[in-house]
């Protein structure tokens, strides 16, 4: 007889005298109770590994607390699993970027420890700020990205969006009449990551808009904003000095500000095909 039969078939182990008999609970041998009561707990993955688990235990000589620890282990890793990639998704990040993917060689103006700081996501309980300032193609979305994966996987939930698809969002809850809620919805994020500020000018209504969701997460919920413009210059794409200023005052009250200065990676890649081309052609 194999092993497998031989598991199949053993019987119920008896019972401490105090257990309540649940009439739902098979009582046809062991296998069919722990598929049942896994799937009653919502636990799966004990349901799918208990039995292989069980054959290293004996193998190995498990105590029992060992082998329920680490039933329960390979529980918690998969929901914790299936947790971070639900953030993820639910993320709507463009593109997916790590921050392993990036090279810091390239940005010398980014300093390591205050990235590696960011990274442990723990700037989000505390509803601090992220505020990531450069010229175009310096690696701000990729950061912005990068560190909200890291976010995720901390836990914490992260929705991403450009400026403009924020003011959308903001003036068509506006329109309805459904604003406050809006912004209620959002405060259940616990980064929100705004990208682009200041390549689309804001009229004054967006930037009053702007102005809520910014006010709304103050002390309450972080927020990561990447811009291609000096905090000085804000106030021409929110078409209002004041309410720029305003602004970045909260923003900045708890923040991480990074100024990131150097070359676009984009053009540097490029600059360095053609370079190579040359090099071949000549
Ligand atoms: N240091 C880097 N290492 C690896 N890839 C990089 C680095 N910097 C930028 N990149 C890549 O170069 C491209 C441009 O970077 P990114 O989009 O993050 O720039 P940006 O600062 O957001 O630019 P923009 O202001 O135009 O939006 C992306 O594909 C990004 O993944
Ligand atoms: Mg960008």
């Amino acid at each position: 007889m194999t092993t497998a039969t031989k598991k199949k078939t053993a019987p119920a182990p008896p019972l401490p005298a105090d257990t309540p008999v649940l009439a739902s609970v098979p009582a046809d041998g062991l296998p069919a109770q722990l598929n049942y009561l896994t799937r009653a707990l919502k636990t799966p993955t004990i349901g799918r590994v208990w039995e292989d688990i069980a054959e290293q235990a004996r193998d190995e000589n498990w105590s029992h607390e060992e082998y329920l620890a680490a039933v329960l282990q390979r529980q918690l890793a998969d929901r914790e699993a299936s947790g971070t990639t639900m953030r993820i998704r639910t993320a709507h990040f463009p593109a997916i970027k790590t921050l392993e993917d990036f090279n810091l060689d390239h940005l010398p103006s980014l300093r390591r420890d205050v990235l590696a700081h960011l990274a442990t996501g723990m700037f989000v309980p505390k509803a601090e700020n992220v505020i990531l300032l450069g010229p175009p193609g310096i690696g701000k979305t990729h950061i912005a990205i990068g560190l909200g994966v890291k976010a995720a996987y901390a836990g914490y939930s992260v929705l991403f969006d450009t400026a403009s698809n924020w003011i959308a969002r903001l003036a068509a809850a506006h329109h309805a009449g459904q604003l406050e809620a809006e912004l209620k919805k959002i405060r259940r994020y616990k980064l929100i990551i705004i990208d682009e500020v200041g390549y689309i000018p804001f009229d004054q209504d967006a930037a009053n808009l702007f102005f809520q969701l910014i006010a709304s997460r103050y002390e309450q919920g972080s927020v990561m904003v990447t811009s291609n413009l000096p905090f000085g210059r804000w106030g021409e794409t929110f078409s209002d000095d004041v309410v720029a200023a305003a602004m970045i005052d909260r923003l900045v009250h708890h923040a991480e500000v990074l100024t990131l200065t150097g070359d676009s990676y984009r053009t540097r890649t490029r600059r360095e095909l053609l370079g190579k081309n040359r090099a071949t052609n000549d």
